[in-house]
C-alpha cells in the first residue's frame, strides 16, 4: 500500500472532538483486575506530583462513561479519543488477558457509536504496566514486540467497531522527562536509558501499525506528536544551542525516523549503538495521519543539571502567558501546522489543543472561564489561517473534555470544558463547553482539501 493510496482514506469532512486519557480520568485503579501500572508506582513516591495525587479515583470515568457520553453529545462533537490503559486489559502486560478490563472498553466503545460519536483509540497515553517496567520498559527491547502483541489484542477485539487506532501519545514527552529531565514516571535520568527508550518506542510503534494493519484492514493509522517551536530563551550562545538540541529530541526523534525513515542529524550518533541494520525499515511504515498535540512554544536555557543540559526558561516578557504560566501564541501555532505539512505530507488532525486556568465554581454554581474561551477562539482562529494557506487538517480535538490528573501537577490544573467536583464527582459544564457547541454548530464541515483556494464566506469559517 502506497503512502498515497492511504491518505486518498481519509475522510474530508472536517472533525471536531475532544480528547482524554485512561490514567487521568478513569480511576478504578484497583478495580476488575487492573494490574498496576508505572504511574500508579510513580504516584506513590512521596514529592512526585502536588499534594500527592494519585490517578486512583481521578474522574471516576470507569464508572460514570456514560455520564461522559452524554456531555460528549451535548457538545456535539463526531469524535472521541481515549486511551486503552494497557495494565487494564494484560495486568501484566504480556500473557494473561483480564477480559474484565476488555468488556469495559467494548461498554464504552458500543455507547460511543450508539451515540454517533465515532471513537478514537489510543494505544499507549503512558501507563506502562508496572510489570514491563520492572523488566527495563522502554529501555527494554523486547518491549517493542510486548506492545505490538498488546496492539494485535486490541485491534482484534475492538476492529469491528474502532478503525481510528494512533499507537503512542507524545513519545517525545514521556521519553524525555521520564528518562532524562524529569517530573514523569518512571523518575530516569540517564543519556543511554533515554536513547534506548526513544529507539525502542520508534520500533515499538513500526511493529504494532504492521500488527494494526494486518488485523483491521480498514484502519486509519497514526501516532500523536507534541510539537512546539524551540526557543532560546536568552542571547546566550549555550541557550541557542540547548535550543536546537531539545528542537532534535522533542520535535524529530519519533517523526522523522517513523515518517522519513531517519533520526534527526543531532541525534544519528548517539542512537547508533542501539540501531539494528533493518530498524529503521521497520519503523518507517505507512500511516494515514500526523497527531499534532500543541500548546506553547518552548524558550529553552542551558542547563547542566540534567544529561542534555537542557532548561527551560522564561518567555519573553511581552509574550501573553496563560494562567499557569504557558505563553500564549496562536502564531506558533498556524506555523507549526504549515511547516507539518509541508515537512511530512501526511493530513493532519490537531488531537491536543486548550489550556489550564483557575476555575472556580461562582455564586450562581456558574464556571466562567473566560480565558479558556480567548485562548481556544485564537487558536481555532490561527488553524483556520493555516487552512486557508493549504495546510491538510482534517479535525481538531481539545485537551480535554473533563478535568482530570494533569500528571505532576495532580488535580492542581484545570484543562477541562467540564468541571470536575472531585469530592462529589459532580460534572458542570463551563462556558468553553457552551462555546465549543456553538462552534461546532457553526462550523460543521471545514473545506475539503480540494476545495483549497474556494474561499468559503469569511462567516462561515471563522470561529467564534
Ligand atoms: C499533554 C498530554 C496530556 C495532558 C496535556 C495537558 O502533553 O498528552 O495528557 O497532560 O498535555
Amino acid at each position: 500500500m502506497d503512502a498515497g493510496s492511504l491518505h486518498a482514506r481519509a475522510p474530508s469532512r472536517f472533525v471536531w472532538g475532544v480528547s482524554t486519557s485512561s490514567y487521568q480520568i478513569e480511576g478504578a485503579a484497583a478495580e476488575d483486575g487492573r494490574g498496576p501500572s508505572i504511574w500508579d508506582t510513580y504516584c506513590r513516591q512521596p514529592g512526585r506530583i502536588a499534594n500527592n495525587d494519585t490517578g486512583d479515583v481521578a474522574c471516576d470515568h470507569y464508572h460514570r462513561y456514560l455520564e461522559d457520553i452524554g456531555l460528549m453529545g451535548r457538545l456535539g462533537i463526531g469524535a472521541y479519543r481515549f486511551s486503552v490503559a494497557w495494565p487494564r486489559v494484560l495486568p501484566k502486560g504480556r500473557g494473561e488477558i483480564n477480559e474484565a478490563g476488555l468488556a469495559f472498553y467494548d461498554r464504552l466503545i458500543d455507547a460511543l457509536v450508539a451515540a454517533d460519536i465515532e471513537p478514537w483509540l489510543c494505544l499507549y497515553h503512558w501507563d506502562l504496566p508496572q510489570a514491563l517496567g520492572d523488566l527495563g520498559g522502554w529501555t527494554n527491547r523486547d518491549c517493542a514486540h510486548w506492545f505490538a502483541d498488546y496492539a494485535a489484542l486490541i485491534a482484534r477485539r475492538y476492529g469491528d467497531r474502532v478503525k481510528r487506532f494512533a499507537t503512542f501519545n507524545e513519545p517525545s514527552v514521556f521519553t524525555l522527562f521520564g528518562f532524562c529531565l524529569g517530573g514523569q514516571a518512571p523518575g530516569i535520568s540517564d543519556l543511554t536509558m533515554l536513547l534506548r527508550a526513544i529507539h525502542h518506542v520508534n520500533l515499538a510503534h513500526g511493529a504494532a501499525v504492521d500488527r494494526l494493519r494486518a488485523v483491521v484492514t480498514d484502519a486509519s493509522l497514526g501516532a500523536i506528536h507534541n510539537c512546539q517551536p524551540c526557543r532560546p530563551a536568552g542571547d546566550d550562545p549555550e541557550d541557542l544551542l540547548a535550543s536546537q538540541k531539545l528542537d532534535a529530541y522533542w520535535n524529530g526523534a519519533f517523526p522523522d525516523p517513523q515518517l522519513l525513515g531517519r533520526y534527526p542529524p543531532l541525534l544519528v550518533e548517539a542512537v547508533a549503538p542501539h540501531l539494528r541494520p533493518d530498524d529503521l525499515d521497520q519503523i518507517c511504515r505507512p500511516i494515514d495521519w500526523f497527531g499534532l498535540n500543541h500548546y506553547s512554544p518552548h524558550y529553552v536555557v542551558a542547563n547542566a543539571a540534567n544529561p542534555l543540559g537542557i532548561g527551560f526558561g522564561p518567555a519573553p516578557a511581552n509574550v501573553p502567558r496563560s494562567s499557569m504560566g504557558w505563553p500564549v501564541d496562536p502564531q506558533a501555532f498556524r506555523d507549526t501546522l504549515t511547516s507539518l505539512h509541508r515537512r511530512y505530507g501526511l493530513p493532519i488532525y490537531v488531537l491536543e489543543n486548550g489550556t489550564a486556568s483557575h476555575d472556580e465554581i461562582d455564586a450562581g454554581g456558574e464556571v466562567s472561564d473566560q480565558p479558556r474561551i480567548d485562548y481556544l477562539r485564537a487558536y481555532t482562529a490561527a488553524m483556520f489561517d493555516a487552512i486557508d494557506v493549504g495546510a491538510d487538517i482534517r479535525g481538531y480535538f481539545i485537551w480535554s473534555l473533563l478535568d482530570n490528573f494533569e500528571w505532576g501537577s495532580g488535580y492542581s490544573l484545570r484543562f477541562g470544558l467540564v468541571y470536575v467536583d472531585y469530592p462529589t464527582q459532580r460534572r458542570i459544564p463551563k462556558a468553553s463547553f457552551r462555546w465549543f457547541a456553538q462552534l461546532i454548530k457553526d462550523h460543521p464541515i471545514c473545506p475539503a482539501p480540494a476545495a483549497r483556494g474556494r474561499r468559503a464566506p469569511a462567516v462561515a469559517r471563522r470561529p467564534g
